[in-house]
């Protein structure tokens, strides 16, 4: 006889069912289902003790080979299937070669850093530092250090942000120079820059966050007259080799004497009837002077030992002037169209 009919029944259902799979799940439900543990042909040949002695070898066989073979099936449709996944998968993600690349933007280093970086250079040649400091300062560092009277009208609140009863953003980097000289002995040649907050309300020409650069040499003999120098070939690296530096007296409370600086209109040369310097020949930089024998004394450093002296700028302003650009706002709206037009300069 052909053995026992429920053998190839089993059999043919499940290679139906193997054929069809869709999945590597439908073909482990068929597998568990006929060869799993309780599944119907492993039943059956647990059972092969109550059927005939005279079948038992015949139907075990035909049942093994039944096994072999949909072991096989399985097998073989589990490679097709994966091989259809993987088709398909590279079908999904094929790139279209005809689409046009993607061409990476040139990123462009930020004019204000860029003018940052090359007054850095400047002064790192001449063998100044570059000291930081925090932004948010108490009173004594921003004012009371620096010789500030208390009712000095820059601590009115009108200029300062402040933040607590002893805590406010600093409005200008001339802190970073007293916690600079409590922290070494002369010499001192520093400079800080940073940004520095003041209650200004934003337009083309003020924001109440700018960036200041502040320089600070002391040591013996050190004289306005090398204050100027320094300032001269600043200029000259900023503005260009014909650039000149006048100074016009002025009144700061950390300095004395104190003096503001310009620097000889590099658009007009000088010659006036120019928008650039409103006609006056000269564009304002900076503030500058002698450091106040209090403030020395503030650091405990002696006035009759070291004399020093200390300018500060806006760092926005020159970047302004120098490129030439009329709204400051500009720097901070993070446009584009702006800013990539800084990406071919030559430099930096
Ligand atoms: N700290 C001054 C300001 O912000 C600038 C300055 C610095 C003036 C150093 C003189 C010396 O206005």
């Amino acid at each position: 006889m052909a053995g026992d009919p429920r053998v190839q029944q089993i059999l043919d259902r499940a290679l139906a069912e193997v054929a069809g799979a869709r999945s590597t799940s439908d073909l482990e439900q068929v597998r568990v289902r006929v060869l799993g543990r309780s599944g119907q042909l492993t039943t059956l040949l647990r059972s092969l003790g109550s059927i005939p002695a005279t079948q038992r070898p015949k139907v075990g066989e035909q049942a093994n080979r039944a096994k072999a073979e949909l072991e096989a099936a399985i097998a073989a449709r589990l490679e097709a299937l994966k091989i259809e996944e993987r088709r398909r998968t590279l079908q999904a993600e094929r790139p279209d070669l005809t689409l046009p690349g993607r061409r990476p933007l040139p990123g462009a280093v930020h004019p204000l850093t860029r003018v940052t970086e090359e007054i850095i250079e400047v002064f790192e040649g001449l063998g100044f530092s570059v000291a930081e400091g925090p932004e948010v300062e108490s009173d004594y560092y921003n004012f009371a250090a620096l010789n500030f009277p208390d009712d000095h009208p820059a601590r009115d609140m009108q200029d300062t942000f402040h933040l607590g009863p002893d805590a406010l953003l600093r409005t200008h980097t001339s802190p970073v120079q007293i916690r600079a000289m409590k922290a070494q002995r002369p010499p001192v040649r520093i400079i800080c820059l940073g940004k520095v907050y003041r209650r200004d309300l934003l337009d083309a020409t003020h924001s109440p966050m700018f960036h200041q650069v502040e320089g600070l040499a002391v040591d013996r003999h050190i004289t306005m007259a090398d204050l100027k120098a320094t300032l001269q070939l600043f200029a000259r690296e900023m503005f260009g080799p014909a650039s000149a530096v006048r100074f016009r007296p002025s009144f700061f409370p950390f300095t004395e004497p104190s003096a503001e600086f310009d620097v000889r209109c590099f658009k007009c040369g000088g010659d006036g009837a120019c928008r650039f310097c409103k006609s006056s020949g000269w564009l304002e930089i900076g503030g500058s002077g002698m450091v106040h024998p209090n403030v020395l004394r503030n650091v405990g450093y002696d006035p009759e030992e070291v004399t020093g002296w200390a300018f500060g700028m806006g760092i926005d302003r020159i970047t302004l002037l120098k490129y030439e650009i009329d709204d400051i706002r500009l720097f901070f709206d993070n446009d584009l169209r702006f800013l990539q037009q800084f990406a071919g300069l030559p430099g930096r």
